[in-house]
Protein backbone atom coordinates (compact mmCIF):
# COMPACT_ATOMS: atom_id res chain seq x y z
CA UNK A 1 0.00 0.00 0.00
CA UNK A 2 2.92 1.99 0.62
CA UNK A 3 6.31 2.19 -0.83
CA UNK A 4 9.40 3.94 0.30
CA UNK A 5 12.17 4.35 -2.42
CA UNK A 6 15.20 5.91 -0.32
CA UNK A 7 17.90 8.48 -1.59
CA UNK A 8 16.07 10.02 -5.06
CA UNK A 9 17.29 13.48 -5.59
CA UNK A 10 15.14 13.97 -8.32
CA UNK A 11 14.02 16.81 -9.72
CA UNK A 12 10.43 18.01 -9.70
CA UNK A 13 10.25 17.13 -13.32
CA UNK A 14 11.65 13.73 -13.10
CA UNK A 15 8.46 13.35 -10.34
CA UNK A 16 6.06 14.08 -12.82
CA UNK A 17 7.37 12.11 -15.41
CA UNK A 18 7.95 8.79 -12.43
CA UNK A 19 4.04 9.77 -11.64
CA UNK A 20 2.81 9.89 -15.74
CA UNK A 21 3.98 6.52 -16.02
CA UNK A 22 0.46 5.44 -13.52
CA UNK A 23 -2.05 8.14 -15.21
CA UNK A 24 -2.57 11.58 -15.42
CA UNK A 25 -1.81 14.08 -12.75
CA UNK A 26 -4.11 16.52 -11.05
CA UNK A 27 -3.68 19.91 -11.12
CA UNK A 28 -4.78 21.30 -7.60
CA UNK A 29 -7.57 23.77 -8.22
CA UNK A 30 -6.85 26.78 -6.09
CA UNK A 31 -3.71 28.72 -7.13
CA UNK A 32 -2.35 28.40 -3.91
CA UNK A 33 0.23 25.07 -2.23
CA UNK A 34 0.03 24.07 -6.34
CA UNK A 35 3.67 25.44 -7.85
CA UNK A 36 3.70 28.16 -10.04
CA UNK A 37 6.33 26.50 -12.15
CA UNK A 38 4.82 22.86 -12.71
CA UNK A 39 1.17 23.10 -11.62
CA UNK A 40 0.98 19.66 -11.08
CA UNK A 41 3.67 19.73 -8.05
CA UNK A 42 1.39 20.50 -5.00
CA UNK A 43 3.96 21.83 -2.37
CA UNK A 44 3.54 20.64 1.22
CA UNK A 45 5.50 22.95 2.41
CA UNK A 46 6.23 26.04 4.90
CA UNK A 47 8.68 27.68 2.68
CA UNK A 48 7.18 29.78 -0.39
CA UNK A 49 8.67 29.13 -3.71
CA UNK A 50 10.97 32.21 -3.65
CA UNK A 51 12.65 30.05 -0.50
CA UNK A 52 11.46 32.32 2.28
CA UNK A 53 9.81 30.80 5.56
CA UNK A 54 6.30 31.24 5.56
CA UNK A 55 4.47 32.38 9.06
CA UNK A 56 2.89 29.77 10.92
CA UNK A 57 -0.17 31.68 11.23
CA UNK A 58 0.00 32.13 7.07
CA UNK A 59 -3.61 30.87 5.68
CA UNK A 60 -1.67 28.42 3.51
CA UNK A 61 0.46 27.11 6.69
CA UNK A 62 -3.44 26.64 8.29
CA UNK A 63 -4.68 24.76 5.45
CA UNK A 64 -1.11 22.23 5.32
CA UNK A 65 -1.64 21.88 8.88
CA UNK A 66 -5.51 20.04 8.44
CA UNK A 67 -3.10 17.11 7.07
CA UNK A 68 -2.25 16.73 10.91
CA UNK A 69 -5.57 14.77 10.70
CA UNK A 70 -6.47 11.43 9.18
CA UNK A 71 -7.62 12.06 5.06
CA UNK A 72 -7.67 10.65 1.60
CA UNK A 73 -6.15 12.98 -0.82
CA UNK A 74 -8.75 14.35 -2.91
CA UNK A 75 -11.48 11.95 -1.95
CA UNK A 76 -13.32 14.72 -2.41
CA UNK A 77 -13.30 14.43 -6.14
CA UNK A 78 -16.29 12.59 -7.90
CA UNK A 79 -12.96 10.50 -9.37
CA UNK A 80 -10.55 10.34 -6.75
CA UNK A 81 -6.90 9.86 -6.89
CA UNK A 82 -5.30 6.62 -7.19
CA UNK A 83 -1.91 7.58 -5.57
CA UNK A 84 0.43 9.95 -4.75
CA UNK A 85 4.08 10.26 -4.99
CA UNK A 86 5.44 12.48 -2.12
CA UNK A 87 9.45 13.35 -2.33
CA UNK A 88 11.22 15.08 0.80
CA UNK A 89 13.00 17.80 -0.59
CA UNK A 90 13.95 19.25 2.87
CA UNK A 91 12.73 17.44 5.57
CA UNK A 92 13.05 18.26 9.37
CA UNK A 93 14.58 16.38 12.11
CA UNK A 94 11.80 16.17 14.58
CA UNK A 95 8.57 15.41 14.11
CA UNK A 96 6.67 15.87 10.85
CA UNK A 97 6.28 12.04 10.07
CA UNK A 98 4.42 10.86 8.19
CA UNK A 99 1.41 7.96 9.10
CA UNK A 100 -0.20 5.71 6.91
CA UNK A 101 -3.18 3.46 8.01
CA UNK A 102 -4.07 0.63 6.23
CA UNK A 103 -7.93 0.65 6.10
CA UNK A 104 -8.52 -2.86 4.80
CA UNK A 105 -7.12 -4.01 8.24
CA UNK A 106 -8.92 -1.06 9.92
CA UNK A 107 -12.58 -2.60 8.49
CA UNK A 108 -11.96 -6.11 9.36
CA UNK A 109 -11.08 -5.17 12.60
CA UNK A 110 -13.95 -2.75 13.41
CA UNK A 111 -16.29 -3.82 16.41
CA UNK A 112 -19.56 -5.23 15.01
CA UNK A 113 -21.68 -1.81 15.82
CA UNK A 114 -19.67 0.48 13.78
CA UNK A 115 -19.60 -1.79 10.70
CA UNK A 116 -22.99 -2.19 10.98
CA UNK A 117 -23.42 1.77 10.78
CA UNK A 118 -20.94 2.28 7.78
CA UNK A 119 -22.01 -0.65 5.73
CA UNK A 120 -24.37 0.74 2.47
CA UNK A 121 -23.79 3.81 3.87
CA UNK A 122 -22.22 6.96 1.60
CA UNK A 123 -20.60 10.05 3.11
CA UNK A 124 -20.45 13.48 1.45
CA UNK A 125 -16.92 14.89 0.76
CA UNK A 126 -16.85 18.22 0.60
CA UNK A 127 -13.65 20.12 -0.06
CA UNK A 128 -15.29 23.21 1.38
CA UNK A 129 -15.44 21.88 5.25
CA UNK A 130 -11.71 22.84 5.54
CA UNK A 131 -12.85 26.45 5.69
CA UNK A 132 -15.13 25.51 8.91
CA UNK A 133 -12.15 23.76 10.66
CA UNK A 134 -9.68 26.69 10.27
CA UNK A 135 -9.37 30.46 9.22
CA UNK A 136 -8.25 29.69 5.30
CA UNK A 137 -7.28 31.83 2.07
CA UNK A 138 -11.53 31.66 0.86
CA UNK A 139 -11.94 29.99 -1.94
CA UNK A 140 -12.99 31.96 -5.04
CA UNK A 141 -16.65 31.31 -6.61
CA UNK A 142 -15.03 29.13 -9.52
CA UNK A 143 -12.33 27.13 -7.30
CA UNK A 144 -16.11 26.32 -5.40
CA UNK A 145 -17.76 25.07 -8.15
CA UNK A 146 -15.12 23.11 -9.69
CA UNK A 147 -15.05 21.23 -6.51
CA UNK A 148 -19.19 20.40 -5.65
CA UNK A 149 -19.47 18.03 -2.48
CA UNK A 150 -19.71 14.42 -3.60
CA UNK A 151 -20.94 11.15 -1.58
CA UNK A 152 -18.62 8.24 -1.49
CA UNK A 153 -19.46 4.93 0.05
CA UNK A 154 -18.07 4.32 3.14
CA UNK A 155 -17.20 0.86 2.64
CA UNK A 156 -15.58 0.68 -0.64
CA UNK A 157 -13.63 -1.94 -3.11
CA UNK A 158 -10.34 -1.97 -4.66
CA UNK A 159 -10.95 -1.85 -8.16
CA UNK A 160 -7.79 -4.02 -9.12
CA UNK A 161 -7.32 -6.41 -5.71
CA UNK A 162 -11.34 -6.50 -4.82
CA UNK A 163 -10.29 -5.93 -1.27
CA UNK A 164 -13.07 -3.51 1.05
CA UNK A 165 -11.78 -1.21 2.97
CA UNK A 166 -13.42 1.36 5.06
CA UNK A 167 -13.37 4.84 2.94
CA UNK A 168 -13.71 8.04 5.37
CA UNK A 169 -11.65 11.54 4.91
CA UNK A 170 -12.52 13.00 8.70
CA UNK A 171 -10.93 16.78 7.32
CA UNK A 172 -13.61 16.50 4.72
CA UNK A 173 -17.09 14.64 5.40
CA UNK A 174 -19.23 16.66 6.66
CA UNK A 175 -22.12 14.70 5.92
CA UNK A 176 -23.42 10.74 6.58
CA UNK A 177 -26.35 9.45 5.22
CA UNK A 178 -29.41 9.06 6.78
CA UNK A 179 -27.98 10.83 10.03
CA UNK A 180 -28.37 14.26 11.26
CA UNK A 181 -25.28 16.51 11.62
CA UNK A 182 -24.35 15.21 15.19
CA UNK A 183 -24.96 11.69 14.29
CA UNK A 184 -22.93 11.92 11.49
CA UNK A 185 -20.02 13.70 13.17
CA UNK A 186 -19.91 11.52 16.04
CA UNK A 187 -19.68 8.25 14.07
CA UNK A 188 -16.93 10.09 11.81
CA UNK A 189 -15.16 10.99 15.35
CA UNK A 190 -15.39 7.48 16.33
CA UNK A 191 -14.16 6.04 13.25
CA UNK A 192 -10.80 8.80 13.20
CA UNK A 193 -10.11 7.69 16.97
CA UNK A 194 -10.39 3.99 15.84
CA UNK A 195 -7.47 4.37 13.15
CA UNK A 196 -5.42 5.71 15.25
CA UNK A 197 -3.51 2.65 16.52
CA UNK A 198 -0.52 1.27 15.97
CA UNK A 199 -1.74 -2.26 14.52
CA UNK A 200 -2.93 -0.41 11.36
CA UNK A 201 -0.26 1.96 10.73
CA UNK A 202 3.29 2.57 8.78
CA UNK A 203 4.75 5.66 10.46
CA UNK A 204 7.59 6.94 7.85
CA UNK A 205 10.31 8.73 9.67
CA UNK A 206 11.73 10.78 6.51
CA UNK A 207 14.99 11.63 5.32
CA UNK A 208 16.05 13.93 2.67
CA UNK A 209 14.93 12.66 -0.67
CA UNK A 210 12.94 9.83 0.30
CA UNK A 211 10.03 9.55 -2.34
CA UNK A 212 7.06 7.74 -1.35
CA UNK A 213 4.25 6.56 -3.33
CA UNK A 214 0.99 5.08 -2.38
CA UNK A 215 -1.92 3.96 -2.68
CA UNK A 216 -5.46 6.40 -2.02
CA UNK A 217 -7.92 3.76 -2.29
CA UNK A 218 -7.27 1.50 0.95
CA UNK A 219 -5.21 3.79 3.01
CA UNK A 220 -5.52 6.75 4.90
CA UNK A 221 -2.39 9.03 6.37
CA UNK A 222 -1.73 12.01 8.57
CA UNK A 223 1.39 13.90 9.74
CA UNK A 224 2.65 14.34 12.87
CA UNK A 225 3.51 18.13 14.34
CA UNK A 226 6.83 20.11 13.89
CA UNK A 227 8.40 22.97 14.37
CA UNK A 228 6.94 24.91 11.94
CA UNK A 229 10.61 27.70 12.74
CA UNK A 230 12.12 24.36 10.58
CA UNK A 231 11.98 24.28 6.80
CA UNK A 232 9.96 21.50 5.24
CA UNK A 233 9.50 21.13 1.90
CA UNK A 234 7.45 18.25 0.37
CA UNK A 235 6.75 18.15 -3.16
CA UNK A 236 3.79 15.66 -4.35
CA UNK A 237 1.78 14.47 -7.66
CA UNK A 238 -0.93 13.03 -7.40
CA UNK A 239 -2.46 10.49 -9.94
CA UNK A 240 -6.09 11.23 -11.11
CA UNK A 241 -8.23 9.14 -10.41
CA UNK A 242 -9.92 7.35 -14.17
CA UNK A 243 -13.21 5.84 -12.13
CA UNK A 244 -15.78 6.85 -9.71
CA UNK A 245 -15.63 4.76 -6.07
CA UNK A 246 -17.21 1.22 -5.95
CA UNK A 247 -19.19 0.45 -2.70
CA UNK A 248 -18.37 -3.12 -1.58
C1 LIG B 1 0.18 14.91 1.41
C2 LIG B 1 0.20 14.96 2.86
C3 LIG B 1 1.71 14.78 4.68
C4 LIG B 1 3.10 15.21 4.93
O1 LIG B 1 1.19 15.24 0.81
O2 LIG B 1 -0.84 14.54 0.85
O3 LIG B 1 -0.81 14.79 3.48
O4 LIG B 1 3.81 14.44 5.57
N1 LIG B 1 1.39 15.14 3.38
O5 LIG B 1 3.48 16.29 4.53
MN1 LIG C 1 -2.43 14.18 2.04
Amino acid sequence: MVLVFPDQPVSDEALLAFGRHFGELEVFHQDIIRSKRLPEIFRVSNVDEDGNLMAPNDPVQHQISLARRWHTDSSYREKPSVGSLLHGVEVTEEGGETMFANMAAVLRALPADLRREVEGRRARHDFENLHRLKPLKPLTDEERARMPPVWQPMVRRHPETGQASLYISPIYNDAVEGMDPQGAAALVERLEAFIDDERFIYRHRWRPHDVLLWDNRCTTHRVTPYNPAHRRIMHRTTIAGRDRVEAA
